[in-house]
């Protein structure tokens, strides 16, 4: 049988502080994509890693008197130490001074140096070290860079520089005939109008001056320079899955989906594109650009320094429940807010009430009524079969929104079955029913449904929510069901096995109270 493809990528992380909301959230949507597609099959590859070379660690190194080397492995290990203790499962984590990467950029540069794609040239403008690059107009607000708030500095210097307007053409038509290969259709549109302006580029600078910068990777064709960062950090997506010549990398490739926030679309929208033009390879099949995560309107990063630890939420709130967040507040594309308050809200109204409730009412019940195990139901009337039904509008829905990066409304589809179901255990009452020996049936069918239900949101939720779903799946004794479920065969009605023992537990998400209390020790 043909297995289908799924191959998803983070940008590479800066390697000069630690990570922070921003990072956190692409690297959940990047999990749970990757846990999605293998839910359903699909042969998956998660990439992720850190952009070791650029100014900005051979500045810190220099501020804080040690070598660009020990920095960048000082933070990338603070990187992958923070995915693998908050369970963000990838498959490569690549660090591009990776002899494989070093290699490949190498290789790529001689190929395309070769091809008399590149070009020595005196170049002078405005650089910003916080983005690494030469600023455009548009880059600027009063003069400072719109991002890092900073005033560029004026440079001037001989490069090399990959001709990259030629393949504009090429490009513009590209975008223009894969409607949906940037999404949201805005960064479609911004990087449309990028190519229109005459003004604001020209072709990518790709070199720097080993006088300025040795911390890089070296020019094959002139030992006096090292490769500017975006050209060497790009190809990392092609490092990660073997081009050229790995198995599997022509299937992973023809599926890949960058996940990218909006102040690298421009290396990813325009640069790369035209980077794979000139080495004859297809684009990635989705560029998908997210906004940013604003604090007191702002975003978060490292050079405002408003950062929101993720490691720090998960001690105070559980890690599931700020991925929650992370993911149920944040519409792909558009900026979010984020405090605290929020999400304690989000928390208790979702996680708490919502699913909380449905969880320990059916288990305790299931205790109380069914001695403890799944009951055998009657034949399923209308209020069953809506339960049912909803079920399967969340199936569909489910994989619809993950497939078009609206995790949200996945996350909303989910949702509705378990309000569906809390308003059928209110029109059922199995708890009044229960003191009428005669409606043991009835009794049994609501929590043959409940417990059915609650099986398949385990399901749906495994990719957003793996430790909930898993303890939920736990509860209801079909651990071992989930971790072999497949979509959509696993999203059946009518699975569960009559006489499986459930267990109760302590509440899944306990109530936060907002706002906290005070501490008495204080
Ligand atoms: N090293 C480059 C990427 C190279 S990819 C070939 C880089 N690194 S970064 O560490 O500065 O940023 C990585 C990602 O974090 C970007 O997608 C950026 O948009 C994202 N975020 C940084 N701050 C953010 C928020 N406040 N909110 C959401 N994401 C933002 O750029």
């Amino acid at each position: 049988m043909s297995r289908r493809y799924f191959y998803v990528t983070t940008p590479i992380y800066y390697v000069n502080a630690d990570p922070h909301i921003g990072h956190t959230y692409t690297t959940v949507v990047a999990d749970a994509l990757a846990r999605y597609h293998r839910l359903c099959g699909e042969h998956t590859f998660l990439l992720t890693g850190t952009d070791m070379h650029g100014e900005k660690v051979v500045e810190v190194a220099t501020r804080q008197g040690s070598t660009p080397g020990a920095i960048a492995d000082h933070y990338s290990g603070r990187f992958e130490a923070t995915w693998d203790e908050l369970g963000l499962g990838f498959d490569r984590f690549i660090r591009t001074n990776d002899p494989d990467h070093v290699k490949l950029v190498k290789d790529i540069l001689t190929r395309v140096h070769e091809a008399g794609e590149i070009e020595f040239r005196e170049y002078e403008g405005d650089y910003c070290v916080g983005c690494e690059r030469f600023l455009t107009d548009r880059d600027l607000v009063d003069g400072k860079c719109r991002d890092h708030e900073t005033p560029p500095e004026r440079r001037s210097e001989a490069n090399y520089f990959f001709l990259m307007t030629r393949h504009f053409d090429w490009l513009a038509d590209y975008i223009e005939t894969h409607p949906d290969f940037i999404r949201p259709e805005r960064y479609r549109n911004e990087a449309l109008a990028m190519l229109r302006e005459e003004s604001g580029l020209g072709d990518l600078c790709i070199s720097r001056p080993k006088t300025r910068l040795d911390w890089g990777i070296e020019l094959p064709f002139d030992t006096d320079y090292v490769c500017y960062v975006w050209f060497d950090a790009l190809i990392n997506y092609l490092t990660g899955i073997g081009y050229p010549d790995a198995p599997g990398f022509r299937e992973l490739w023809g599926t890949c989906e960058h996940l990218v926030g909006k102040d690298i679309l421009k290396p990813h929208a325009i640069f790369w594109p035209t980077m794979l033009h000139a080495i004859g390879l297809e684009p990635p099949r989705h560029l998908n650009v997210h906004g940013y995560w604003v604090v007191d309107d702002r975003k978060v990063s490292k050079s405002l320094g408003n950062m929101i630890s993720p490691t720090v939420m998960r001690d105070r709130y559980g890690f599931e429940s700020f991925r929650y967040f992370l993911l149920r507040d944040m519409s792909y594309g558009l900026d979010s807010n984020f405090t605290e308050e929020l999400m304690v809200g989000r928390i208790n109204a979702d996680l708490a009430n919502n699913l909380g409730n449905l969880v320990s009412r059916t288990l305790n019940m299931t205790a109380r009524f069914a001695g403890g195990a799944v009951p055998e139901p009657l034949a399923p009337e209308e209020p069953e079969t809506k339960v049912a039904e909803a079920v399967v509008r969340a199936v569909t829905l489910v994989d619809e929104y993950v497939r078009g990066l609206q995790i949200h409304r996945a996350l909303e589809a989910i949702f509705q079955v378990v309000d569906a179901t809390n308003r059928y255990l209110e029109l059922r009452e199995p708890w009044k029913a229960a003191k009428d020996p005669e409606r043991t049936g009835s009794v049994h069918t609501a929590l043959y449904t409940c417990c059915e239900a609650l099986r398949i949101v385990a399901v749906l939720l495994s990719p957003f929510l793996p430790e909930t779903a898993a303890e939920i799946a736990r509860r209801l004794g079909v651990e071992a069901e989930l971790a072999d479920a497949r979509l959509p065969e696993a999203a059946r009605w009518g699975q569960i096995q009559v006489g499986t023992s459930t267990h109760k537990g302590a509440p899944l998400f306990p109530r936060i109270e907002w706002p906290p209390p005070e501490d008495a020790s204080a």
